[in-house]
């Protein structure tokens, strides 16, 4: 479509029996920051793997710029840079040291090289450290180098996968603010995440993807719309009463609710402040204490709730160790 630099279409990746993949189409506009948002395990790394020709689609079309990259791989190298998920630095090198040798990859050469790589150095603001091994840097400086490492060869696109998962809140600001000058300078940002605040702060528009499907695309406020144009009600009980809450809600007030861990999260529409009142007429009948009740604006987090189901989903049981899971809790 015209004003598309990327266009995906029915996109599968099959390792063996698994599908990580299954049939995504979307297509990302010239210069927006698209996030592509989904839980650990979602497919977001496969995808954009594909989109760089790091793995070949099982099926599937990827048009970058008007080119089909499985018959102009090329385009790739030229158009696109790509910061991966973990961090790629040498630390046995300086900072200087690794940038010279991803420059010399992309068939940069004296002054250019020169150039590119003093540029780098102001951008990630690690001018006073070029000759400091890279090993010595702290987290965040790391993920700079990382970050302008990508942008030597001055990309027209920019992906950037989970560029801020494992960072500081301090250090996750500071790369956003990065991101979006980068943006401002012409540059066309995907990047992947699994943080809804991310997404919402930082992105023009948003695919949400679970287990390899495309569950959803827009602008957060459209995103937000599709949940409701009125305000959730989220009311917090004991676990051991969730059950019959969501019953008795369903019996008396036809109300479907959805169930997050130990709180049920109902669309609330035009009517709030009545249907508020009558749930909690409702609980109080059937003798269900309530721990908390709260109303507001749907966010990123009702729209993910509605679209996989009611729950972050059995996936906290799978992964319960895995403390990223909880950014996917209020
Ligand atoms: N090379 C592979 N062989 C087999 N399975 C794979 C391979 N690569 C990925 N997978 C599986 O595909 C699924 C999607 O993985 P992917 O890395 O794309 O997820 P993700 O959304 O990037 O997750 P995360 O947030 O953890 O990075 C996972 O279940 C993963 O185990
Ligand atoms: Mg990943």
């Amino acid at each position: 479509m015209a004003g598309e630099v990327i266009e995906i279409k029915n996109l599968v990746k099959r390792f063996g029996d698994f599908t990580a993949v299954n049939g995504i189409s979307l297509g990302i506009k010239e210069n927006e920051i698209f996030g592509i948002l989904g839980p650990n395990g979602a497919g977001k790394t496969t995808t954009i793997n594909m989109l760089l020709g790091l793995i070949i689609p099982t099926e599937g079309t990827i048009i970058v710029d008007g080119y089909n990259i499985r018959k102009n791989p090329e385009i790739i190298k030229e158009k696109m840079g790509l910061m991966t998920q973990e961090t790629v630095v040498d630390g046995d090198l300086t900072a200087q040291q690794n940038l010279e040798i991803f420059a010399e990859l992309y068939g940069m050469k004296g002054k250019d090289k020169e150039e590119a790589i003093n540029y780098a150095l102001e951008e990630a603001d690690l001018v006073n450290f070029r000759n400091a091994k890279a090993g010595s840097f702290s987290g965040g400086m790391q993920r700079r180098l990382n970050l302008v490492k990508s942008m030597l060869h001055s990309p027209k696109i920019l992906v950037l996968d989970e560029p801020t998962t494992g960072l500081d809140v301090q250090n996750r600001v500071s790369m956003w603010d990065r991101i979006r000058k980068l943006n401002k300078s012409g540059v066309t940002i995907i990047l992947t995440t699994q943080y809804l605040e991310e997404a919402d702060s930082l992105c023009n528009r948003i695919a949400i993807i679970d287990h390899g499907q495309l569950k959803a695309i827009g602008t957060p406020g459209e995103l937000k719309k599709m949940v409701s144009e009125g305000n959730i009600i989220d009311i917090s009980l004991r676990f051991e009463d969730i059950e019959k809450a969501q019953k008795a809600l369903k019996q008396k007030l036809k109300m479907d609710c959805k169930v997050v861990a130990d709180r049920i999260s109902i669309n609330a529409g035009k009517e709030d402040v009545k249907t508020l009142s009558s749930i909690i007429s409702v609980l109080e009948k059937e003798k269900i204490p309530i721990i908390a009740a709260s109303m507001h604006l749907p966010t990123l987090d009702d729209v993910f709730i509605s679209l996989t189901g009611g729950t972050i989903r059995d996936e906290l049981g799978e992964q319960k160790s895995n403390a990223s899971k909880i950014m996917w809790r209020r």
